[in-house]
């Protein structure tokens, strides 16, 4: 029996990656609830969101291979993450999904992912 095809593969694999993460991150970068968080040299975290895209959609596990297990939710602990900051990261993605063209049930198993995730990285409670 043949292995069945990534979600990785479905959307395109690298190139698809590449764009994905290319679209998100200048969004990131203009919102005021994440701006404060990242560096101004934002190439780094797109290598690194690329690397861990792939093999989280199914591609080569090339998060693994160059930075070890991604035990993302300790990775995030040194950052505020409140629930606003979790519904900004989702909104910056469903633009960004949405303007490189990732549709119907692929974009449905990996956005359900992706919500999955970012509530998942909440480390703090909203600020009174
Ligand atoms: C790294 C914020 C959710 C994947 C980071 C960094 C910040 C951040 C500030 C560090 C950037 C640096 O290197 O200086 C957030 C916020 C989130 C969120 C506010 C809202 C929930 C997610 C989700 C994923 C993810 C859902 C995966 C689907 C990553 C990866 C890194 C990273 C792979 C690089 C980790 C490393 O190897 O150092 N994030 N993140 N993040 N984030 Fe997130």
């Amino acid at each position: 029996m043949s292995e069945p095809i990534s979600l990785y593969d479905k959307i395109g694999g690298a190139e698809k990656v590449r764009q994905l993460v290319e679209a998100f991150y200048p969004r990131v970068q203009a919102h005021p609830l994440l701006k404060p968080l990242f560096p101004e040299d934002i190439e780094p975290v797109m290598e690194k969101q690329y690397l861990f895209l792939t093999q989280f959609l199914g591609g080569p596990p090339l998060y693994t291979e160059k930075r070890g297990h991604p035990m993302l939710r300790a990775r995030h602990l040194p950052f505020p993450i409140t629930p606003a900051r979790a519904n900004a990261w989702l909104q910056c993605m469903e633009q960004a999904l949405n303007e490189v063209g990732i549709t119907g049930p692929e974009r449905d198993a990996i956005w359900g992912r992706l919500v999955i995730a970012a509530h998942h990285m909440v480390n703090q409670p909203e600020p009174f």
